[in-house]
């Protein structure tokens, strides 16, 4: 088989076979095709895009270069996968909730995306915690508490490792199928056999609008049937962060105290809608989300929390944390309705600020919709100790919007 040709069809917009496409993946991992001819396939992709059947050989061929989960040994297994938000902290909440629930929750994750967060890097806010587990760790955690957090290892995905930065350093990221092969590759590496998929939609998501997303979903979602999957869908709007805080950090924090709370926000009832999504029959969900929440208020979801942590040796002080945090407030310039934030801008700085000593993340304190006064407060950023910063609500402010 020649790459070249393989290349040439595709850029012609033609339909590729089984064999082409497994020839190109299978190549590009193990060394017979470079990055160069690589990139030109994923550019004519992203130009020409893939149908069903040719997004599935490419997941397949994906699925037969990793080291794959097998989960067999736990019962009722499920994963969640976000496709990616600012302030969306679902997964700390999630996880506990399906342990309690009977279910095992092997939570594979990432870091950080562009401007979006990844749970990789939130769960390493607890001290001391480990996540960097091999298979028979992670697995015997989960069958011990329901739940467990781990970063994707080397072996996992490796195919999608490799596609993955090249479309990123050759800006072939936005295309729906080089995404639903991405993502659906990692989750039926993972081995569970539920999964639900949290696909955001706005401007601060991959995609930017719900017709996207749900094409986006409806890929995923056949791609997951092909393998046997039960693939649950869920979507939700990034125009505006989740949570109230933005950084991995404060974030943490937020889950916690929400948990303690009980305070039935948007992150706590869109975490209980994913649960419901995999776990509760269509007719009985107000009282299955009505369970959930007594699970949240009687402190049983944070206990579960606090097991998980402990349990991969991580430092349970957050806890009991004392919330008096250095902040500085960054008030507003002008008056009105609050019409757009730049949820992408938000997530950018909060990427940017990371390399500042100390820093620990903001609070937005408005909604969309919500007024603003004159010189109301409508940021603070967090740092661990008094700090002198510069241009910060210059930067934060120009993420919003009022009219
Ligand atoms: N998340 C992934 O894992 N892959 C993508 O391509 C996009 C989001």
């Amino acid at each position: 088989m020649d790459f070249n040709e393989i290349i040439s069809l595709k850029e012609q917009g033609k339909k590729l076979n089984s064999k082409q496409i497994n020839f190109m993946i299978d190549g590009f991992v193990n060394g017979g095709i470079n990055k160069e001819a690589m990139g030109r396939f994923l550019v004519a992709i992203y130009q020409n895009s893939l149908c069903k059947k040719e997004s599935y050989y490419f997941c397949d061929s994906m699925i037969a270069q990793s080291k794959n989960l097998d989960l067999s040994c736990l019962e009722n297994t499920v994963d969640k996968h976000s496709t990616g938000g600012v302030s969306d902290s679902t997964s700390l909440i999630v996880v506990p909730l399906f342990a309690l629930l009977g279910y095992t929750c092997l939570k594979m994750s990432g870091g950080a995306l562009a401007h979006t967060g990844g749970t990789a890097d939130k769960i390493k806010v607890f001290k001391n915690l480990k996540n960097e587990l091999s298979f028979s760790q992670a697995i015997e955690i989960a069958k011990k508490c329901g739940g467990c957090f781990v970063t994707q290892s080397e072996e996992l995905a490796i195919a999608d490792k490799k596609i993955y930065a090249l479309r990123n350093e050759i800006d072939a990221v936005m295309s729906i199928p080089l995404i639903a092969t991405s993502i659906m590759s990692k989750k039926i590496a993972c081995g569970a056999q539920n999964i639900v998929l949290d696909i955001k939609f706005g401007n601060g998501a991959l995609l930017k609008t719900k017709q996207e997303a749900k094409k986006l979903g409806r890929l995923m979602k056949y791609l997951g049937e092909c393998y046997g999957k039960n693939v649950s869908l869920i979507y939700g709007d990034m125009n505006q962060p989740l949570g109230k805080y933005v950084g991995d950090f404060m974030e943490v924090l937020e889950v916690i105290q929400t948990l303690k709370k009980a305070e039935k926000s948007p992150l706590l009832m869109h975490s209980i809608e994913i649960v419901a999504k995999v776990a509760c029959k269509h007719n009985e969900k107000h009282q299955f989300k009505k369970h959930c929440y007594e699970l949240v208020k009687n402190g049983k979801v944070l206990d579960k929390l606090k097991e998980i942590i402990l349990m991969q040796g991580g430092d349970e002080s957050l806890f009991s944390f004392n919330y008096d945090i250095w902040h500085e407030a960054i008030f507003a310039k002008n008056e009105g309705i609050l019409t757009n934030i730049d949820c992408e801008g938000l997530g950018n700085f909060d990427h940017k600020m990371k390399s500042v000593d100390g820093y620990l993340g903001f609070k937005i304190l408005k909604r969309l919709g919500e007024r603003i006064e004159f010189n109301e407060p409508v940021f603070e950023v967090y740092f661990e100790k008094e700090t002198e910063i510069f241009e910060v609500g210059e930067n934060l402010l120009a993420c919003l919007e009022v009219e």
